[in-house]
């Protein structure tokens, strides 16, 4: 195998990519979720490397690449020399003269960054503490088939200013939709993100009302209150609980509203077993559209 670095196309965060990019690959996961009987990654691996717990995420890459034609290798940090202490910077020299990408989910998202500075393949946030963009993939792919094009309607996001919200944030910019942000103040998303997406021209709001937030939107989404890795989870029941999806909230969007949220739910938390059985929700969907989604990220970072 070459040593030399070519440049990968990585997929690592929805604010780093353009939005024809990201048109493309949605364009691509649609064409795989209609039946492209292709196999475009046959031969090809992908390692999928976890820090972190995982449901959807992990079942979804590993059926998805088998779809396509290939296969995944899977490292769990702790059971791997990571969780010795060898270097994202050597690990990621070393995973690439084995497979053609990795996707990473982990805690710090200095080490996805690290990853990518270093690995001569593609690498694939599948997770960190600040973000989760292949979730967004799938979620805009859920939103257009519900609703049609999202340029230009309302989201409401109501609860911790997570993650998830970061990448709502950057999809609000690069999808062209309204996003209004509804967090307790202590709990707000970075000022960067939101900096970022003001000068980006986005639309983007932030407010304490959750019902503010909600009226009339297109869509209202939320996410677990305790985030894996987040320590203070009384507070944050206590600072959160105003942000509940409810049947109550869910009258105040628009009479059509979906109801998303990325799973796993804590229900009865961040949102009640009415909302999310109810008939807005679109949850069940979103699971399957991550299987879709990522093929067509699998398929944009290893294909020709
Ligand atoms: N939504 C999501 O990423 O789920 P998992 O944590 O189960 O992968
Ligand atoms: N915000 C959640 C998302 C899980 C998919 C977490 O980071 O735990």
């Amino acid at each position: 195998m070459s040593t030399h670095k070519k440049t990968p196309r990585h997929f690592l965060d929805l604010d780093k990519l353009d939005t024809g990019t990201l048109r493309g690959i949605l364009d691509i996961g649609t064409g795989f979720k209609n039946g492209d009987a292709v196999a475009p990654l046959a031969d090809k691996t992908l390692a999928l490397l976890f820090e972190k717990p995982s449901t959807r995420t992990r079942v979804s890459f590993e059926v998805g690449m088998q779809q396509l034609g290939g296969r995944v290798v899977v490292l769990e940090g702790e059971s791997s020399q990571i969780g010795r202490g060898e270097s994202i910077s050597d690990t990621a020299r070393v995973l690439s003269r084995y497979v053609d990408a990795i996707m990473i989910r982990t805690g710090d998202p200095a080490k996805l960054t690290e990853l990518a500075e270093y690995a001569t393949v593609p690498v694939i946030n599948g997770l960190t503490d600040d973000s989760h963009p292949c979730q967004l993939m799938a979620d805009i792919m859920t939103f257009e088939e519900h609703s049609g094009p999202i340029a230009g309607r309302t989201v409401a996001w109501s609860g911790d200013g997570n993650n998830m919200a970061v990448s709502w944030i950057h999809a609000a910019v690069r999808f062209g939709f309204a996003l209004r942000l509804a967090c307790p103040e202590k709990l707000n998303p970075p000022a960067g993100v939101l900096k970022w997406a003001a000068a980006e021209g986005g639309d983007v709001t932030l407010t304490s009302d959750a019902a503010a937030a909600v009226a009339g939107a297109d869509c209202v989404v939320t996410d677990t209150w305790v985030s894996m890795g987040d320590s203070d989870a009384d507070e944050r029941r206590n600072l959160l609980s105003p942000y509940q999806v409810n049947e109550d909230l869910m009258k105040l969007a628009a009479p059509d509203a979906l109801f998303m949220h990325c799973l796993p739910a804590h229900r009865g938390e961040e949102a009640t077993d009415a909302v999310i059985d109810g008939p807005h929700s679109v949850v069940w969907d979103e699971a399957e559209n991550r299987l879709h989604a990522q093929k067509g990220i699998l398929a944009w970072c290893m294909g020709d």
